[in-house]
């Protein structure tokens, strides 16, 4: 194996510069060609193709964002699609490949590996939603900018004695709004994972007032309901002063915390590693603060589990 390519796929999410950066570095150290990809797969398909050399990488770790940038392309799940990438590697003499992104870029991943072009999977998505993995690329970061914007929405909730509901990304999963709610110190956390009642929530708030609290900030996984609606339907259990603050793609912004940049590391430098025992069809995670890996159609069998845990543990915290 001589080249390799590197592309980024789905949502961005702080860290992914940091994750192409050890790829690049990592597989020039060992003496590889290295290829960006830009746009993903569709960039891919469009041979949107430039050979990297040290300096391409030279001050990104900082960055938020992809500096290859990202797109979602569905196409690449039909072979049509998948022949007019696998031609794009043919013409730049690429044999294996990264790819960054969330389980969704797997796929594209896996399918390019079945024609025997080895590819590893790093997961990159604030989400946190990948099977296999404790932790995703850009979640701690996106975790911390929704942390700040809660500690900010609680000093004028206390100010005006409101209840604020903060609607966080996370997609199907809750995992933005658990560890955001928990570090926070929210008193209501509402993710998919867990049922909640309306109306509990309403007695929950006036059983805090009636104590003298003097805010209520619950934070809502957008996967529940839009913020909006939730605030509504509060409404029809008591006047809270409700407002609601719908923090939206700030969260995938930033520079990455150094949680992420050290994971992305890692992870992009493991990758090379895999690719180097020609090994392909694999996902990268991090278990137990281990780096390991599995197969990705594993992943596709499997479902992310939020962390429950915290679901209680913030129940017994903040009420
Ligand atoms: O997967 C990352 C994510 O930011 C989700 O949290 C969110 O639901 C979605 O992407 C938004 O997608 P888009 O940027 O395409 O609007």
């Amino acid at each position: 194996m001589k080249r390799i390519g590197i592309l980024t796929s789905g949502g961005d999410a702080p860290g992914m510069n940091a994750a192409i950066r050890a790829v690049a570095r990592k597989a020039m150290y060992e003496g590889l060609e290295v290829y960006g990809i830009n746009y993903g797969f569709a960039g891919l398909v469009a041979g949107d193709i430039f050979r990297m050399d040290e300096a391409t990488v030279a001050d990104k770790i900082q960055r938020g964002g992809t500096f290859l940038y990202s797109a979602r392309y569905p196409e690449f799940a039909k072979e049509e699609g998948q022949l007019k990438g696998i031609e794009q590697l043919n013409k730049f003499g690429i044999e294996a490949l990264v790819v960054i992104g969330g389980d969704g870029s797997y796929h594209g991943a896996l399918r390019l590996t079945e024609h025997g072009y080895n590819a590893i999977g790093l997961p990159g998505t604030i989400d946190n939603d990948v099977p296999y993995t404790d932790f995703t690329i850009g979640f701690d970061t996106a975790v911390n900018t929704v942390l700040e914007a809660v500690d900010r929405i609680r000093d004028t909730a206390t100010s005006h004695e409101r209840t604020f509901i903060i609607e966080v990304m996370g997609r199907g999963a809750g995992d933005i709004a658990l560890w955001s709610g928990v570090a926070g110190g929210a008193e209501e956390i509402i993710i998919p994972e867990h049922d909640f009642d309306i109306k509990q929530v309403a007695e929950q708030i006036q059983s805090g007032r009636d104590r003298g609290k003097k805010h209520t900030l619950i934070v809502l996984a957008e996967g529940v309901m839009h913020a909006q609606d939730f605030e509504k339907e509060l409404d029809k259990y008591g006047d809270f002063h409700a407002r609601s603050t719908v923090l939206g793609h700030v969260q995938r912004g930033g520079a990455p915390t150094a949680r992420d940049r050290v994971m992305a590391s890692q992870m992009g430098a493991f990758a090379v590693e895999l690719l180097l025992e020609g090994k392909g069809g694999l996902a990268v995670g991090i278990e137990n603060n281990r780096l390991t890996y599995h197969n990705m159609t594993d992943l596709f069998d499997s479902k992310h589990h939020a962390e429950l845990s915290l679901f209680n543990l913030n129940h017994d915290l903040s009420n």
